[in-house]
């Protein structure tokens, strides 16, 4: 990826600065997306484009709205595009969160779509499409489009210029051609995200599904042999690529061992030094399972009592989205439940669980999974999760075991994870419990193979694959003409 010159645009920016009394403050996002584009941004150099979303965004950037980061080691240009409430109401929370969002994921909330937020989105597409072709220092430049808030901006930008290689990552699933249906506005987006040179999603079967839904939906021509969409003389290739994290990972080598973080971390949260711990790492999102989690979690003490007392389950749960009545409804389920299941099986001080329902720095977060015997993601339904990846690649003890949803992306990667169904609360109880008492060896053995497939298959690798097919797919378009 050296020398790679890009522009990445998101809505999500990997840096966001706030403001605490007269000092400013640098943070970094709860956001799946910005722990795998990041370090690719890093090792590529050029331009992200982002919603500049933090308090004290305005103050750190020069008069083209322009601020190198990494703050304490500047290796890129974070180029920040700002809203107004009212944008953000329509384009953001509306549409992309209340429209897509529940549209792609199987979570049984229904999608909102009304027609002012879906104006919005057309509008903020169009913002950032213009501050694209700005950025761009040639008539062909590299565009990285990410996500669900951006499916017009790829023919946006193919628009103003025509020669850009556009290759769009949509990190959540893609549904079926039915669900996509009941969006008002799908030829728009579909035709809008086929101005892309190369479309990744993580999995083949969210392939699939896009390839039915154009299909169903639109006038093209599909080469099933290449996995691509001919439309009006503009060529997609529709290509699965699982996203995945940094490896070796950045803190490799400079931590104190495993077994001294456990002690701290049992120490912080005032319980004792052979207590066993488990972790989630979550926004606090209905896609997220965590009620079935907690389910699980209760269901477990009901079937083996001897271990109240003796376990705690830390739910970190990072803000997300909570001006959505959705998600404020969501997050007092969350709390009511851990405050009930705290009044059946908390025990000589030590809480059943503890939920932390605040943002929480990468590095404290890698604390907690280094001293987590068990890692529970019990998604609903998710693209990737790369808390998965990451609770694996903290565990350079090779100790510690993943239970993984069925219904997430890595559960079509990480097959020595304890594989559970949520929405089963009995297996998910007996996988937790199988993983507190499972022999070191096992945990050895199931830890190694995964923490191999992450290494392999890292994010670097990930870029790499869809900036190599899109090279392939110009070619091929320059050889047609
Ligand atoms: C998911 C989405 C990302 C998003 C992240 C955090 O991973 O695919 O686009 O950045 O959630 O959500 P937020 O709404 O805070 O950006």
């Amino acid at each position: 990826l050296a020398g790679e010159r890009v522009i990445v645009v998101s809505n999500r920016e990997p840096y966001f600065h706030l403001r605490k009394g007269d000092r400013v403050e640098v943070h970094r996002p709860a956001s799946g997306l910005v722990t795998a584009v990041e370090p690719v941004m890093r090792a590529c150099s050029g331009t992200w484009v982002a919603h500049g979303s933090g308090s004290a965004d305005r103050e750190t950037v020069d008069r083209h709205d322009r601020v190198r980061v990494p703050p304490d080691k500047p290796e890129y240009t974070l180029r920040r595009i700002w809203l107004t409430e009212e944008e953000e109401k329509g384009y953001y929370y509306g549409f992309a969160n209340e429209g897509l969002w529940p549209l792609c994921h199987i979570a049984h909330v229904r999608p909102v779509f009304r027609t002012s937020d879906w104006e919005q989105y057309v509008r903020i597409n169009q913002r950032f499409a213009d501050a694209v072709v700005r950025e761009a220092d040639s008539e062909d430049p590299v565009v990285l489009v990410q996500d669900y808030h951006f499916a017009l901006l790829p023919g946006m930008i193919r628009k103003a210029l025509p020669k850009a290689t556009i290759i769009t990552f949509w990190h959540i699933p893609w549904p079926n051609p039915e669900s996509f249906g009941i969006c008002p506005w799908r030829k728009e987006l579909l035709t809008g995200m086929l101005g892309s040179t190369i479309l990744g999603f993580h999995t083949p079967y969210h392939c699939k599904n896009f390839l039915e839904t154009v299909d169903r939906y639109l006038e093209t021509r599909i080469e099933h042999e290449s996995s691509t969409v001919f439309r009006r003389g503009q060529l997609t290739m529709v290509e699965s690529y699982p996203i995945s994290i940094q490896w070796p990972p950045p803190w490799q080598g400079t931590l104190p061992p495993v077994e001294q973080t456990r002690e701290e971390i049992l120490h912080e949260l005032g319980l004792p030094p052979d207590h066993l711990l488990g972790i989630g790492v979550d926004r606090m999102d209905y896609t997220k399972g965590i009620p079935e989690r907690f389910a699980a979690v209760e269901r477990m003490f009901e079937l083996h009592p001897e271990m109240a007392g003796r376990f705690t389950f830390v739910q970190i749960a990072a803000p997300s989205r909570s001006v959505l009545e959705e998600y404020q409804t969501f997050a007092n389920r969350v709390h009511g439940m851990a405050e009930r299941i705290n009044a059946r099986f908390a025990r000589n001080g030590s809480p059943a669980i503890i939920l932390k329902a605040e943002h929480h720095e990468p590095e404290e977060v890698n604390r907690y999974y280094r001293a987590a015997q068990v890692c529970m993601v019990t998604s609903l339904h998710d693209g990737m999760n790369l808390v998965a990846k990451e609770y694996v690649a903290a565990r350079e003890d090779e100790q510690g075991v993943l239970v993984l949803s069925q219904f997430t992306g890595a559960a079509h990667e990480l097959h020595e994870a304890l594989i559970v169904n949520p929405y089963h609360v009995e297996q998910t109880a007996e996988a937790l419990y199988q993983a507190l008492t499972m022999p070191e060896y096992e945990q050895k053995e199931r830890m190694r193979s995964m923490r191999a497939l992450v290494r392999d298959f890292n994010v670097y690798r990930w870029a790499g694959r869809m900036l190599l097919d899109a090279a392939r797919v110009r070619q091929r378009e320059r050889l047609a003409m």
